[in-house]
């Protein structure tokens, strides 16, 4: 299938409930396997890149093996750039063609994030890119991107203002998540998810998806938290099939077999998600 803007996305997840997994990918392998996963599941999908990861492959790169790949499978599938403060590295996947991006000004005054997003979604829009939106720090670093603490979080109505004054597409707001993995159990506030939502009817992130309970997910999907992050867990997946394949295997050499294990444990792990997330069959 064509690759089909985010909009389209969530807008079928939040009108219809269901999450939609948006996979931290770290190169071709692991956006394969992603995309390997969501054919499998039947389900749409958000390949999501870190600015990291964006700025050591190059935006352009990254967007034509995107296309290229996503070309080869029947699911919608579409490519963001995550938490990005940067708006050089903004322009450039913009330029690149990439469907959506996250400008993530939550380092500055509600007043500059407001003005700087407005500035970013109105040359995105002129391109077709979405843009997501970030008020408050989320907790935890993301590829380098973000502290330990977090943001203080905004009353609703500042946050409403924000939504509507920015034009943005999606939008993250501080709920309890954290980046990385969780060190207790973590307090979600599902009530400003819901407020939210009922004030204005947008699709809301959740960032930090590593280690949330399947009730968690679920609780936030039907409330309208629809787009879902996964990080670490892919990293972890990643990591963890080189080291026990070749532990389990000294002499062998085969590189096509070692990456072949790789992706089919990192798209299993995605393929999990995308059932949890209710996403799967809905492509
Ligand atoms: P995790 O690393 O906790 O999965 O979070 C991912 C994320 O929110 C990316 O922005």
């Amino acid at each position: 299938m064509a690759v089909v803007p985010l909009k389209e996305i969530l807008g079928d997840a939040f009108r219809l409930r269901y999450g939609v997994g948006a996979f931290n990918i770290v190169n071709d392998l692991t956006m394969d396997a992603v995309l390997a996963a969501a054919e499998e599941t039947k389900s749409p999908v958000i390949v999501q890149v870190s600015v990291k990861t964006a700025k050591q492959m190059g935006a352009k790169l990254i967007r034509i093996m995107f296309e290229e790949m996503a070309r080869r499978v029947s699911v919608p599938a579409t490519l963001h750039l995550d938490h990005c403060p940067d708006r050089k590295v903004i322009e450039d996947c913009v330029n690149a063609g990439w469907d959506s991006v996250l400008f993530d000004a939550s380092n500055l005054t509600y007043e500059q994030n407001l003005a700087q997003t407005r500035e970013v979604v109105a040359f995105a829009h002129q391109h077709g890119t979405a843009v997501e939106g970030e008020l408050e720090a989320i907790k935890g670093v993301e590829d380098g991107v973000g502290n330990e603490y977090g943001g203080p979080v905004v009353a609703l109505d500042r946050a409403i203002q924000f939504v509507c004054e920015t034009g943005i597409d999606c939008f993250a707001p501080a709920i309890g998540t954290a980046h990385g993995l969780y060190k207790g159990e973590p307090k979600i506030n599902f009530e400003r998810v819901s407020e939210i939502v009922a004030a204005v009817p947008i699709p809301l992130v959740v960032h930090g998806g590593t280690g949330l309970s399947d009730t968690v997910f679920q609780q936030l999907i039907a409330r309208g938290a629809v787009k879902i992050n996964i990080s670490t867990q892919l990293k972890i997946t990643f990591a963890d099939s080189f080291r026990t394949y070749l532990a389990e295997r000294p002499a062998e050499y085969d590189p096509l077999k070692l990456l072949g294990s790789v992706k089919k444990n990192v798209q299993a792990m995605a393929a999990g998600f995308m059932h949890v997330f209710g996403s799967a069959g809905r492509a």
